[in-house]
């Protein structure tokens, strides 16, 4: 499905839902869209790793999920107005949640395609364009079975737009995919191990679908090996910026929905964990440092953050003054938890000359 009948499909129901909403909304943990310099990348040159960009791109052109992302005998219905309702609400916001990152990429390489004249770079948005909106496509399918289909041509419309440059989208992007990749590979590898815990039937698709998210990431990776100042001097401290900041807002979004992992019998320290491992793992194929997740104050500042935002989203739903003063003491908290993250020694990483890696987890 192209980014037209993704659309055109969303505009079946041209009202606006509550699922619509949600996925409009801006705030410091949800999925974003964005806008960048496309003419700065579109001058991008590939020569420098020209071998390992034919093959990436050989394989985009091969589109192996081509006819995956269809529903067969293996989708089962889902009657979600039979679900407990605390379990009902936290699968529509992971629902919700996840087509508006997949919708994200779709709009952003769509653009970058739409507006570039490097035909190298066009064509490689393009094929990551016609993924991310199968992926969304597939996922508002999920939801319209609940009659909660996402509008998505409201939502290009009208979603806020974040700016931010070339190469902050690259470590941004590069470490979504990723970790996008690594976050459905193991939960597919788990309900593989426990099907009864197969809430619903999207699960199933997981295993195509993250080879997608992996090489979405190789080709990032390829783009930031063009320049190797991308990835040294100054722009290592970006990088721990964003790894700190890409990892801590996973760990709050995941602990904001306790009865979606519990019905999937997930451990959501476990799960986060083994998510990190696997993303600084494959992430030693451009970065040169990952975070050491086995410093005690690792754990413990992502425990601060998310009782500081946990507490934030309590003062926010109070709104008011009252809410106002309540947000004083969580906001200093998650701001000096971020820092001590941000200041942790990171380990150093000997980053190979050729990035190229295969999905194997
Ligand atoms: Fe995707
Ligand atoms: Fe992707």
């Amino acid at each position: 499905m192209n980014v037209q009948t993704s659309v055109k499909a969303s505009r079946e129901t041209n009202e606006v839902t509550e699922t619509t909403e949600m996925a409009k909304e801006t705030t410091l943990l949800s999925p974003r869209f964005y806008t960048t310099d496309f003419d700065e990348l579109d001058r991008v040159d590939v020569t420098p790793i020209r071998e390992s960009w034919d093959e990436i791109m050989e394989e985009l052109r091969s589109d192996p999920n081509k006819n995956h992302f269809k529903k067969n005998d293996d989708w089962d219905s889902v009657d979600f107005e039979a679900i407990e309702p605390e379990l009902r609400k936290e699968l529509i916001d992971f629902l919700v949640s996840s087509l508006t990152a997949e919708f994200s990429g779709c709009v952003l390489y769509k653009e970058m395609k739409r507006r570039g004249s490097n035909k190298e770079i066009c064509e490689l948005f393009s094929h990551m364009s016609r993924d991310e909106a199968r992926h969304a496509g597939f996922l508002n399918d999920a939801l319209r079975e609940a009659g909660l289909a996402v509008n998505l041509g409201f939502l290009t419309r009208k979603k806020k737009y974040t700016y931010f440059k070339p190469k902050f989208i690259y470590y941004a992007t590069y470490l979504s995919e990723k970790i996008g990749y690594a976050r459905y590979i193991t939960i597919f590898r788990h309900l593989e191990k426990n099907p009864d815990n197969r809430i619903h039937p999207i699960f199933k698709w997981f295993k195509e679908w993250c080879n997608d998210e992996f090489r979405h990431g190789e080709a990032f990776a390829l783009l930031m090996k063009t320049d190797p100042k991308l990835t040294s001097g100054i722009n290592k401290l970006w990088i721990r910026f964003f790894l700190v900041a890409v990892y801590a807002t996973m760990h709050v979004r995941d602990h904001a929905r306790p009865a979606f992992h519990k019905a999937l019998g997930i451990d959501i320290d476990w799960y986060d964990d083994r998510v990190y491992r696997v993303c600084n793992e494959i992430s030693r194929q451009i970065f040169p440092i990952e975070i050491d997740l086995d410093n005690p104050k690792w754990k413990r500042n992502l425990g601060r953050i998310r009782e500081a935002f946990f507490a934030l989203d309590k003062a926010n739903k109070r709104g008011g003054f009252i809410g106002f003063i309540m947000k004083v003491a969580p906001g200093i908290k998650a701001l000096s938890a971020f820092i001590s993250l941000y200041l942790m020694p990171m380990k150093k990483n000997q980053v190979p000359d050729n990035p190229r890696l295969a999905p194997t987890f």
